[in-house]
């Protein structure tokens, strides 16, 4: 019998990052994962069930983006009905963005009040796919690669789902009473994870939060964005929501993940080719809404917050023609239920 090799394929990316390591050391874990998922999403992303690399709520049904919609008419009427733009970060194939349309149109006052519709995508061949999904709907909607584009003018809704996964995070580790930083080097002849004497701190008083041996992430990219989120929705009113997995109370649990057709790999694990992420730190993106001023800021789990804006409802009305089996119930599960996202993933809500 012949057996099975565990072969080891070297991308271009990988020789290209290794040339770089190899002249001029080792790079911070946040420089390399800003390089891999940039890389990732320019070339090869794919997200879907069938031919995907990994699957996300609007993929699983429509009944999310459903939700959703029913989430904005609420707050837009709560709001007072104002005159609004609407944005997304980061929209993947465009799912989300088309399902919110589709399900809010029947609502003709809001989509009177709806001026501008924004999607954010540092991709451009998930800007190609967007433009697809999004041609048949609605012709105010533009793109635009990075927030600093957007110039707020008025009411502004910003919304993300698994966006905020994507943004490179750093790693603080503590040995002999010393604070590092995790880094990727180059050590017998592959990439691999080491330490680097920490080149910026972003977490006041570090050393007092680690004991010797623990480890804790954080995201300043992910807090930047959030706190730019933040200023837009300060300067006209707005709201914004943010949908992802992650945690609530301080990590020293090591989150990096790497996924490729559905499964989960080595974080090395064909570089560039396969979708890398980490857990979001909920608390810390509150923190920096707070920090410019928004003083609602409400963060719950996914299943209830989909509970709370009428999931089982919208997927009643949608599926029960279908019969007792239909594919409504199993979605539901998925999207709700502690076991699955319902509880891992976590929402959050901010606003002025
Ligand atoms: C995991 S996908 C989520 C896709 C989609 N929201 C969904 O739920 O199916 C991450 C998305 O964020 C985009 N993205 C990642 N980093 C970004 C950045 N720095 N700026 C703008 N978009 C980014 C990717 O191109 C992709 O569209």
């Amino acid at each position: 019998m012949q057996r099975v090799q565990n072969i080891r394929k070297v991308t271009r990316l990988e020789t290209k990052l290794s040339k770089i390591i190899k002249k001029q050391g080792a790079i911070p874990l946040d420089q390399y994962m800003a390089i891999v998922v940039d890389y990732y999403y320019q070339h090869h992303a794919k997200i879907g069930k069938k031919r995907g690399d990994f699957i996300t709520s609007p993929e699983i049904s429509p009944i999310f983006g459903a939700t959703i919609a029913n989430w904005l008419v609420r707050t837009w009427e709560e709001a007072g009905k104002p005159v609004f733009n609407l944005i997304e970060a980061g929209g993947g194939n465009g799912t989300l963005m088309h399902d919110i349309l589709r399900f809010s149109e029947n609502n003709h006052e809001l989509h009177q009040a709806l001026s501008e519709v924004y999607m954010i995508e540092s991709s451009q061949k998930l800007q190609g796919v967007q433009k697809k999904t999004l041609e048949p709907m609605n012709n105010k909607v533009k793109w635009i690669e990075r927030l600093d584009d957007y110039e707020p003018n008025r009411f502004t809704v910003i919304l993300s789902n698994e966006f905020f996964d994507a943004l490179p995070i750093k790693q603080y580790v503590r040995k002999n009473g010393q604070v590092y930083e995790t880094c990727i080097t180059h050590r017998d002849g592959k990439l691999d994870f080491g330490i680097m004497p920490s080149i910026a701190n972003y977490m006041p008083n570090i050393s007092e939060k680690l004991e010797d041996g623990e480890m804790l992430e954080c995201s300043p990219a992910a807090q930047g964005m959030a706190q730019h989120m933040a200023t837009v929705i300060k300067e006209h009113g707005g709201v914004m929501l943010v949908v992802d997995y992650g945690f609530e109370d301080g990590n020293k649990v090591f989150s990096l993940q790497a996924i490729r057709d559905h499964q989960k790999v080595s974080f090395f694990h064909m570089v560039g080719q396969s979708d890398i992420t980490a857990h979001v730190d909920f608390s810390a993106l509150a923190f920096a809404c707070r920090s410019e001023g928004l003083e609602n800021v409400v963060i719950t789990s996914q299943g209830d917050f989909l509970l709370a804006n009428g999931i089982e409802h919208i997927s009643q009305r949608l599926f029960s023609h279908l019969g007792p089996n239909y594919k409504g119930i199993k979605a539901l599960e998925r999207l709700t239920g502690d076991e699955h996202m319902g509880k891992l993933f976590k929402v959050l809500t901010a606003y002025t």
